[in-house]
């Protein structure tokens, strides 16, 4: 009996060994893909990669293109494409055309981002070869979550090891290391775990990357237009909603340029137009499907200013989550906030009582709480 829970103990810590090594293995899989190639195809992917990195002399100013066109998925925000963008925006191009936008940029922006390109036609389609590979791969994953994911396996390990150590292997004579360890161990585990798990929920903070770079600091606050010709329904509705691609062609039918990004995002919002589709905008603010919200009743009635929710979202290029949209997040402002009672039709017929107190002057001020606001049902279904 002891025998075979030795022998079960030791294989559960050899698996665990692998658990650990196999995810480092996989990220390294990338450079096996390339070497996968046959021989001269590989070294020509080389040169190109190694061109477009910058790393071969191609005049006085050799470029790096990664420093603008990302290879790697980050969580900053860049306004240049992407080399995966590349990859799609330039894959029916004829390789004259891709040297023409490579060499003779049309508008401003790309003219002084690649003022310093000089790179002869032999090398263009090298590097244009190496652009194609992302159109596979994709961008490199970022190392962070592995890392991560290596901490968390070792600690499940660490406690396991203890764990077995304790009850059948004894090894290690002073009970007291394995208390620590355990506790230690278990105690990391599920912080890490509480961590994700909240995350998943609700993330204040939470920006993810658009698939058109538009920026509410370029048009709220540089050209001064307001949240409402776009979120037009922010007064009068439940939902705020987010504008249409008809209301981006009101300006960009004319606007073809953009003073960071040059002509490559807002060629986007013409694409869609042409193909009939619609950019996936990645919803970032989310209430579980239990929560009612109106803006009517906050934006509108309540004529609450969208920067007590949203805070400064027209400094932002990218949008992000303000407040944790968490339950006492509501609550906390309906138990101090005013509301407007007197002369409000609503709140007068339904409060009698009130709207009498407040006539003999024994109130002069009621909270969103007092008039229903902490009330569950009023926001849950
Ligand atoms: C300083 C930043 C910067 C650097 C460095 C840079 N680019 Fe660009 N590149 C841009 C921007 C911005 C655009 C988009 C401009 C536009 O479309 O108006 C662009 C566009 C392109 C396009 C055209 C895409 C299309 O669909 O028309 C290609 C191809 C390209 N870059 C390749 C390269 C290569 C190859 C290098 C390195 C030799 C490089 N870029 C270096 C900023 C840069
Ligand atoms: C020119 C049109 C335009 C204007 C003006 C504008 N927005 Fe937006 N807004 C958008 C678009 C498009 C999105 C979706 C893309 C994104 O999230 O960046 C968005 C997203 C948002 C979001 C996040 C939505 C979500 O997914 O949770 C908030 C909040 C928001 N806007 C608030 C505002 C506020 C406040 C103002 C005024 C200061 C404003 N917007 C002005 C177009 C606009
Ligand atoms: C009321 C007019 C107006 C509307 C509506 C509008 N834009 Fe713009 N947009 C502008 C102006 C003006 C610029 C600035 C051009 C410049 O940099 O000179 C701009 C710039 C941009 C840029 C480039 C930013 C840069 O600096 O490179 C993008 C991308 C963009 N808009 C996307 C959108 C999208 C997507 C929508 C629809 C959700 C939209 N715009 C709606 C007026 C508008
Ligand atoms: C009292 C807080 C509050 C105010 C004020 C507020 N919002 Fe919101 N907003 C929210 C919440 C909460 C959500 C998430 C709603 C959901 O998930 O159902 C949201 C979502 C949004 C969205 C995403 C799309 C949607 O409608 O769900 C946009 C866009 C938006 N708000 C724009 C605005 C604008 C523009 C204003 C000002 C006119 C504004 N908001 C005022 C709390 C507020
Ligand atoms: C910044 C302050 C603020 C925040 C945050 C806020 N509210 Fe409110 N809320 C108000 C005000 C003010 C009113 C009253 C508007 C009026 O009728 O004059 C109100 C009214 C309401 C009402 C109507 C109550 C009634 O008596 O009819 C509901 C429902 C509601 N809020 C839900 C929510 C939910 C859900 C959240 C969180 C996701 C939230 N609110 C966050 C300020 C806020
Ligand atoms: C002003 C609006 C509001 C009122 C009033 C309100 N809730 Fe909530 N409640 C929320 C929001 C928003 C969430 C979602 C929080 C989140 O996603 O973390 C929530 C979540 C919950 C949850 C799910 C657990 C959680 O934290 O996610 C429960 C259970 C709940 N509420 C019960 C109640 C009860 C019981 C009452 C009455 C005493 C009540 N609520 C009143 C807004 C409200």
């Amino acid at each position: 009996m002891k025998r075979s829970l030795k022998t079960i103990s030791k294989l559960i810590l050899i698996l665990s060994i692998f658990a650990i090594i196999l995810p480092i293995k996989n990220f390294a899989s990338d450079d096996i893909n390339i070497e996968n190639h046959d021989k001269h195809n590989s070294s020509d992917l080389k040169m190109g990669e190694r061109l477009f990195f910058g790393l071969i002399l191609t005049g006085d100013n050799t470029i790096n293109c990664a420093s603008c066109h990302n290879t790697a998925v980050v969580d900053t925000f860049n306004w240049n494409p992407s080399v995966l963008e590349l990859a799609f925006s330039t894959q029916y191009m004829d390789s004259a055309a891709f040297a023409n936008a490579l060499l003779n940029p049309v508008t401003n922006r790309i003219s002084v981002a690649h003022e310093n390109v000089k790179l002869n036609a032999e090398q263009i389609v090298l590097i244009r070869n190496y652009i194609e590979t992302y159109k596979t791969k994709g961008l490199d994953k970022p190392k962070i979550l592995v890392t991560k994911l290596v901490i968390f396996i070792f600690l499940v390990v660490l406690f396991l090891t203890a764990f077995i150590d304790l009850t059948f292997t004894k090894k290690i004579k002073f009970k007291a290391i394995h208390g620590i360890v355990i506790f230690l161990a278990l105690a990391f585990i599920l912080k890490m775990i509480v961590h994700s798990a909240i995350g998943l929920g609700r993330s204040e903070g939470y920006a993810p990357l658009q698939p058109i770079k538009f920026s509410h600091q370029v048009h709220a606050t540089d050209n001064k237009i307001d949240c409402i010709y776009c979120h037009h329904t922010a007064e009068n509705a439940k939902s705020a909603g987010i504008p249409s691609t008809n209301v981006c062609l009101n300006c960009h039918e004319l606007v073809r340029e953009g003073t960071n990004s040059g002509r490559f995002e807002i060629k986007k919002i013409l694409a869609n137009t042409e193909n009939k589709t619609a950019p996936e905008w990645i919803r970032i603010h989310k209430l579980p499907d239990h929560v009612f919200f109106s803006h009517a009743q906050h934006a509108g009635v309540g004529k609450l200013d969208c920067k007590e929710c949203h805070g400064l979202i027209e400094e932002e290029h990218l949008a992000s989550q303000y407040a944790d949209l968490s339950m006492g997040w509501c609550l906390d402002c309906h138990r101090t906030r005013k509301v407007n009672f007197p002369g409000n039709e609503y709140y007068e017929k339904t409060f009698e009582e009130y709207h009498n107190q407040f006539k003999n002057k024994t109130l002069d001020s009621l909270t969103v709480a007092q008039v229903g606001g902490e009330n569950c049902m009023k926001c849950h279904y």
